[in-house]
């Protein structure tokens, strides 16, 4: 696929709308959801005592008032934490008092996966696996049983570096599209091609700016292109004009507007 000025490229809130609200929050993604994203980006984490929550680092110690690794951590410990003051709007730690909870109190998978099926219009989920190898397979098969318990049939993508977490995901749930992500492109990738069985490439928006024939090359091999994290306007700019299918970015109203004035 070319570019078409037809083909609306989706808008992916990455973390929510993370440039305004604390990343991974309620809050964000709520204000996403208003903000017109298609849809949601999170990274999950396994908690000690096997909950997913929505927190990108392995500890927690740069988005809360905290320390330690998520998976040292159980899902009560990490509720006693404050994961939005960092982000307050003044730039300064909040009172107890003033936190709203909704920007502050971690979020499990379960509830971000509740406020899709809430939101009132259809929204896509990308949920990324971090570091899921370390897991032998317990961080998809807690994800595979939630989508279970709080289906979103045809909303949901699976990302990840890891092609072994991704393979898992296909053997288990072949139904749910999976997104290779890509920081650079291997020699075997360069072509389009992905690891068997993904539909959707990821690759990062360093990629498109060095080798901007890659997404033609991607479409080419039947495969849609996800980029991230695409929050300057000159990239917008060039993603829209390559044609891609997706943008993840922080700031889902301004990506949106710009791509629709062009
Ligand atoms: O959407 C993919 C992107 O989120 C991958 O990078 O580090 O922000 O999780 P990272
Ligand atoms: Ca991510």
């Amino acid at each position: 696929m070319t570019a078409d000025r037809h083909h609306r490229i989706k808008v992916i809130a990455h973390r929510g709308a993370s440039e305004d609200a604390p990343e991974h929050s309620l809050a964000a993604y709520r204000q996403a959801i208003s903000d017109g994203a298609d849809g949601l980006e999170c990274d999950v984490r396994l908690t000690a005592d096997g909950h997913l929550v929505c927190v990108h680092d392995r500890r927690v110690n740069r988005t809360s008032n905290g320390r330690g690794a998520v998976s040292a951590l159980e899902l009560a410990q990490l509720a006693e934490l404050d994961f939005g003051s960092w982000k307050s709007p003044a730039g300064r730690t909040e009172t107890p008092d003033s936190a709203d909870p909704e920007r502050t109190t971690v979020l499990t998978l379960e509830r971000l996966l509740q406020l899709v099926a809430d939101a009132g219009r259809p929204v896509d989920l990308a949920i990324e696996t971090k570091h899921p190898t370390r897991w032998a397979g317990q961080v998809e098969e807690r994800l595979l049983r939630l989508l279970e318990r709080h289906p979103l049939p045809g909303r949901v993508r699976v990302m990840s570096f890891s092609a072994r977490s991704l393979r898992r995901i296909q053997l288990a749930a072949p139904e749910v599209p999976t997104v290779f992500l890509m920081n650079f492109l291997l020699p075997r990738h360069r072509a389009g091609r992905l690891p068997p069985g993904n539909r959707i490439a990821g690759p990062g928006i360093r990629i498109l700016r060095r080798d901007p024939g890659y997404v033609e090359r991607a479409h080419r091999a039947g495969h849609d292109v996800y980029v991230w994290t695409v929050d300057d306007p000159a990239d917008v700019e060039l993603c829209a004009k390559l044609g891609v299918d997706a943008v993840i970015t922080n700031r889902p109203r301004t990506v949106r507007d710009q791509l629709d004035r062009l």
